[in-house]
């Protein structure tokens, strides 16, 4: 039997009613602050992910699902948003329609990653890119509209962590510093790690190797070493969370494993899903939209993991969804003695029924398999329908119809000529 690939996973019927809760309070947030969705193609050429997310990474370097077309192109499924919001910003040279543009996006990623609770190789991410501003009032917003998702999903055990990556600069004087604080130690931190001094020296600070946190733990800060800019920056981000009345922490080790961050970096993490616990993470961005080849402008987003964070619910139980329902379901009698309809046309004559409902936008279904009368009022209640429309039997000889109303079991006839009186009594 052919099974979903590794890592992927089929969100079914009996989940689905989550997801839309999720998404229409991420599209609710997002529109109360201004941000339009912008939507990709799924896939990329490779070259703008190697670009826009940097060759060291991890997710570049062994996580991307890159192969050949037949035209021998090199694409890749993406990883993330951002480069490919940034690619379409610049093709469609948004800039120039206006200065700032808020986009936002729901859509699937891929990483070869090690499947674990939490993470999937083909995973959805909803998220912001705001780009052509420096305010870091933009920076709050990122964190502000994630934290608003998160609690109105009712998600209480969380940690805003902040940090600020400085500028180009003094992120170089920085890291000399770390190197310095390392070399007489390099050689009792992990393999992985020492790799990491050579090629991304930061990400040592991402290790979970206790011995190599235990050596970074006196490591010099990165945030002692701001330039001026960055730090009045973070402040400003600092200073409008406390006055909105978001908590949260600074992490100075909080490095992000994405190249293109600038200034401030940020997540969130959740205490109820296990070693994958960051909620969303994100940053600000000012010399990616240049290095894509566009022309220099800043940028600040986010994004988040949906799985992760309906796992979060779950663990949580944050919500409760009252079960789906319907408005009416049909629920076909024996004609009567004196019907001239044959039990094939009652038939159609309830699924004519049916359509004229649907159409009113009341929604309906009915039996297709041949179910008894008992059998499809069983299915009423599974359907959790609000009424049962009952047709055939002595009120259809009679030319009516029989609605009951499954909440209080009161029952009344219509005229099978009047389905509109039928969808009145139904909207009410
Ligand atoms: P990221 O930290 O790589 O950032 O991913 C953001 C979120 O996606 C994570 O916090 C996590 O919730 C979720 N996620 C990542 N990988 C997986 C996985 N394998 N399975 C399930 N969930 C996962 C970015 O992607 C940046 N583009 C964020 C950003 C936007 N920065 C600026 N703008």
């Amino acid at each position: 039997m052919i099974k979903a690939v590794t890592g992927t996973k089929d969100i079914l019927p009996s989940e689905i009613n989550r997801w839309y809760y999720l998404e229409n309070i991420v599209k609710e947030v997002f529109i109360n602050f201004n941000y339009k969705e912008i939507r990709t193609p799924v896939f990329e050429e490779t070259a703008l992910f190697a670009r826009g997310i940097g060759e060291e990474t991890d997710i570049v370097s062994k996580e991307m699902y890159t192969f050949l077309d037949r035209s021998e192109t090199s694409i890749t499924l993406k990883p993330e948003m951002t480069a490919a919001v940034v690619r379409a910003y610049i093709e469609h040279s948004l800039g120039t329609l206006q200065p700032l543009n808020k986009l936002f996006y729901i859509s699937p990623m891929f990483r070869q990653e090690r499947p674990q609770a939490g993470r999937f190789r083909q995973f959805h991410q909803f998220g912001a890119e705001a780009i052509g501003s420096t305010s870091p009032l933009l920076d709050a917003e990122m964190i502000e509209m994630s934290y608003n998702i998160f609690k109105r999903l009712g998600l209480k055990d969380l940690v805003v962590k902040i940090n600020s990556l400085g500028v180009p600069q003094s992120r170089e004087e920085y890291k000399n510093k770390l190197r310095e604080f390392l070399s007489d130690k390099k050689d009792m931190l992990t393999e992985e790690s020492r790799k990491r001094f050579d090629k991304n020296i930061l990400r040592i600070f991402d290790s979970k190797i206790e011995s190599d946190q235990k050596i970074m733990k006196d490591a010099p800060l990165l945030i002692d070493y701001l330039d001026e800019e960055s730090k009045n920056d973070f402040d400003t981000v600092k200073e409008y969370l406390t006055k909105v009345g978001i908590p949260f922490v600074v992490d100075s080790a909080l490095v992000r494993g994405l190249d293109y961050y600038t200034k401030t970096t940020f997540e969130v993490i959740s205490n109820k899903v296990g070693s994958q616990s960051a909620l969303c993470g994100g940053g600000r961005y000012d010399l990616l939209i240049e290095e894509l080849g566009g022309k220099p402008t800043p940028g600040v987003g986010f994004a988040a993991g949906m799985e992760r964070i309906l796992l979060a619910c779950e663990n949580e139980n944050s919500f409760a969804l009252s079960a789906p329902s319907i408005d009416v379901y049909l629920v076909k009698l024996q004609p009567g003695p004196e019907t001239a309809l044959s039990a094939g046309k009652l038939e159609l004559e309830l699924s004519r029924i049916a359509s004229e409902l649907r159409s009113n936008n009341i929604s309906s279904d009915y039996d297709y398999i041949g179910r008894s009368m008992k059998a499809q009022m069983r299915e009423a209640n599974k359907l959790n329908a609000k009424y049962v429309l009952f047709i055939g039997g002595d009120e259809y000889s009679r030319g009516e119809l029989l609605l009951k109303n499954l909440a209080d079991g009161q029952q009344k006839t219509f005229s099978k000529d009047d389905i509109n009186r039928i969808i009145s009594e139904v909207r009410q």
